[in-house]
């Protein structure tokens, strides 16, 4: 294992009814509360009048920021910046999917910063300071609700970065799964895909010995996998909403991280997709982890042909190595796309004509991927490998 340091303050309050909690955890930080939101699900669906009755309670002074975008975009954490300092605001609270709670966190930090935000997010300056925050989250998908990452675009520039500082995670996490019964179908599968993404970018490394990382990541691959059918045969299923909803904090709350740093080419090449072409982070990762996957062949092959045995059940009698790391990628292509998520850039009708673009701002920080440097060849061809 590589040293490490593991420290995650955030407190998660999971399970039916704990809203309750709210009124307990806010007055510890202040009376002004900005309640930070999206574009109206959590009105359709009641969440908004149960958080504003428990802030009543308090008698919180509420301010709002709605309208918050999936792909969160700067000038909305602009504008949220601005409310905090109009209306002195002591705390924020996102109700929302990681969208929602990436720019709650980069209005956090924002706020306590004297210069413009975005550079905080392209790392020009360091996050030294940021004002507290909660979440009650609304769909299982990223981990941004116990983990101290954001992911904003700058929409004017075809931009978007994660970014992230140890001052950055939620003080609290109210994890209801009733809260993501009314996540449409669409959305519940890119969850699904974002979270089985997150634990293959982190089984992707270069350090040796991680048995009990490598086997608690097929853990979870194998409980999402299971469960991901039957919640889609009933999206109302508590039981299988609590499933995957503990399933995706798992994935990205630096557990499975420890001991290894992960590889995150794909993520990276995925930001780049839609900071220009604006589809759902996960119906890219599901277009082009498999091509990431199948690019790098000579490096992945190990870890392929252990999933293909250990997590898809393949009998490896008489096969070669390069066979069972080949069948492991058909196996989590298929897995996908059984559920509905997209196999090809086409389907969201991206075509080659700004493949440079994308592959440009893929590289704009240089090559990456930790266990496989990805340089502006490799980008190019993984995405002519998804068209
Ligand atoms: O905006 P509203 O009306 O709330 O609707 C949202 C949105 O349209 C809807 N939704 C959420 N909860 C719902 C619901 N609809 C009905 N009922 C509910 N309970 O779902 C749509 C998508 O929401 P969004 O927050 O965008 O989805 P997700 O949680 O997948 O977040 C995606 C963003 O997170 C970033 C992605 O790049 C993308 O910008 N990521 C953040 C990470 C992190 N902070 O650690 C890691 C990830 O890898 C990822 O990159
Ligand atoms: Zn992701």
């Amino acid at each position: 294992m590589d040293n490490f340091e593991f420290r995650n303050p955030t407190k998660l309050i999971f399970g039916k009814g704990q809203i309750e909690a709210l009124e307990k955890e806010i007055p510890q930080y202040g009376k002004n509360v900005l309640v930070v939101y999206g574009g109206g699900s959590i009105k359709k669906n009641g969440l908004y009048d149960q958080v504003m009755e428990k802030l009543s309670a308090i008698e919180a002074n509420v301010s709002e920021l709605a309208g918050v975008e999936p792909n969160p975009r700067l000038t909305t954490v602009r504008k949220g910046v601005e409310l905090v300092r109009e209306n002195n605001v002591d705390f924020l609270l996102a109700v929302g999917g990681g969208s929602v709670i990436d720019c709650t966190k980069a209005i956090a930090a924002g706020a306590k910063y004297e210069g413009d935000v975005w550079d905080l997010i392209t790392k020009k300056a360091d996050v030294k300071d940021t004002l507290p925050f909660g979440t009650i989250l609304t769909l299982a998908a990223t981990g941004s609700e116990m983990n101290s990452g954001s992911v904003i675009t700058n929409w004017e520039t075809n931009e978007k970065y994660g970014w992230g500082s140890p001052l950055n995670f939620p003080k609290f996490s109210i994890l209801d799964p009733v809260n993501t019964m009314t996540v449409p179908r669409d959305q519940t599968v890119y969850g699904i895909v974002d979270m089985m993404s997150h634990v293959l970018e982190s089984y992707f490394h270069a350090a040796t010995n991680t048995k009990l990382q490598e086997r608690m990541a097929e853990a979870i691959l194998l409980t999402v996998m299971d469960t991901a059918p039957k919640l889609l045969e009933n999206l109302e299923s508590y039981e299988h909403r609590e499933t995957i909803l503990y399933s995706g904090t798992m994935a990205l709350n630096g557990i499975l991280q420890m001991g290894a740093r992960g590889d995150w080419a794909t993520h990276n090449i995925e930001h780049a997709v839609s900071a220009v072409h604006d589809i759902p982070h996960a119906g890219g990762l599901a277009i082009l982890f498999p091509n990431w996957m199948k690019h790098n062949i000579d490096a992945t092959e190990t870890k392929l042909k252990q999933l293909a045995v250990r997590v898809f059940g393949v009998d490896p009698t008489g096969k070669s190595d390069r066979d069972l790391a080949l069948t492991a990628i058909d196996k989590i292509s298929e897995f996908w796309t059984s559920l509905g998520a997209p196999t090809r850039l086409a389907d969201y009708d991206i075509d080659d004509s700004k493949l440079d673009l994308m592959a440009d701002r893929a590289m704009k920080r240089g090559p990456f991927g930790n266990f496989q440097t990805q340089q502006n060849e490799d980008v190019a061809k993984i995405l002519q490998m998804s068209l």
